[in-house]
């Protein structure tokens, strides 16, 4: 269902996603994907962002990717939920930042009413609706969602007074940072910001642009509740699949089969699973997945059209799309194999091994 948010008639809300980073952290899955294509419990995070925008009453989504991530997303024909989708495509060989991209989007997103951007790389439910009404009433040149979190360090950081942000620093050294609050990657910006970035040029909002909007008392923040989780390297993407397991409906238990699924798990479309394996708890298996006999999977995220053989075992590990899994292997806890990969009979990979996409491991 879609809700409207509070804009002038005839206005229509846009929201600018930054998905043209690479992902190197990600690395073997990024090498085949881009992190807004990553599923999060069987389904592309982008369409996850897709459908809450949707639901908060975007009219529009402007793509800001480059041109591989661009031809990706294309081929992965995500449902469009009603809203009208657009690219901007960062010059060839020359990525943007995160702020170069909003510059190059001047003419698609117009100067009429604020509009959102948010980093592609987060599951966040965020209200976007609050975020545009308080956007609107603390009459900010900028207005940042928040979140609290354990170890600010590695994201932007903020100092926050009521709701105006006194500090904002980007990656602090340890021990430096001014607060436990931090940007979640979603802003609502006027169009005024266009006037502080340069075109043509790698910016960094984060760093070029927010300091300065924080020296004129101009930038917001508004703290968000509800499930908020980066995917920036392969241990949080397991737990951001983990954390959303845990917000949908567990598996039905079927007592006539002759393997068990323990709760919470998913199985996507057209999985087959062979007599005493033992699926779960936390096994997130993609799409036409073929499971033999007496497998344990727990902990892990299994992508669409890999076969995993009889006796293999697969704990606290991402396997990734079209790879083969032998008889008998193991796969132990922070390995990450990357598609089309063949782990022959027998192999046992130690913890946090990564295969690169396509390669073959024998013993
Ligand atoms: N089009 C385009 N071009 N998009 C880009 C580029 C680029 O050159 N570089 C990065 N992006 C996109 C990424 O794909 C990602 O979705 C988003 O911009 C943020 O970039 P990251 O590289 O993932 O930044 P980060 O995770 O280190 O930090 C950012 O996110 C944190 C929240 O997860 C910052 O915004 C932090 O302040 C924030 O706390
Ligand atoms: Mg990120």
């Amino acid at each position: 269902m879609r809700d409207s948010v509070p804009h002038n008639q005839g206005d229509v809300v846009k929201a600018l996603i930054l998905a043209g980073g690479f992902a190197t952290r990600l690395r073997p899955l990024s090498c085949t994907r881009p992190k807004t294509l990553f599923p999060i419990v069987n389904k592309p995070l982008l369409q996850w962002i897709f459908e809450r925008l949707s639901k908060d009453g975007i009219d529009e989504a402007i793509l800001a990717v480059n041109a591989l991530t661009k031809f990706y997303i294309k081929q992965t024909k995500i449902p469009k939920q009603g809203l009208k989708i657009k690219f901007s495509v960062d010059p060839p060989k020359k990525p943007l930042g995160t702020g170069g991209p909003i510059k190059k989007a001047e003419k698609l997103l117009g100067r009429s009413e604020p509009f959102i951007v948010l980093n592609g790389d987060i599951y966040a439910e965020i209200d976007y609706k609050k975020l545009l009404e308080t956007h609107k009433k603390t009459k900010a040149l900028a207005t940042i969602a928040l979140c609290k979190v354990e170890d600010p360090c590695s994201f932007g950081v903020v100092e926050l007074e009521e709701n105006k942000i006194r500090r904002f620093v980007e990656k602090p050294a340890r021990g430096q940072a001014p607060s436990d609050l931090i940007n979640a990657g979603a802003y609502v910006l006027d169009p005024e910001v266009f006037d502080y970035i340069p075109k043509g040029k790698h910016i960094s909002i984060e760093r070029d642009v927010f300091p300065k909007i924080v020296e004129q008392g101009r930038l917001s923040g508004l703290i968000i509740e509800g499930l908020w989780k980066d995917i920036g390297k392969p241990q949080e993407y397991l737990e951001a699949n983990k954390a959303v397991l845990d917000t949908i409906k567990n598996t039905k238990k079927d007592e006539k089969t002759c393997f068990k699924v323990n709760s919470p798990s998913a199985l996507d479309k057209d999985v087959s699973i062979g007599e005493k394996s033992v699926i779960g708890p936390y096994a997130i298996v993609g799409r036409n997945v073929k499971i033999g006999k007496c497998v344990s999977i727990s902990n892990s995220i299994i992508l669409s059209d890999t076969e995993i053989c009889d006796y293999a075992t697969i704990k606290g590990a991402i396997i990734g799309e079209g790879a083969h899994i032998g008889e008998s292997a193991k796969i132990n806890n922070g390995c990450v194999v990357g598609d089309k990969v063949k782990i022959k009979d027998k192999v046992q990979l130690n913890e946090k091994t990564k295969v690169c996409p396509a390669k073959e491991i024998n013993f």
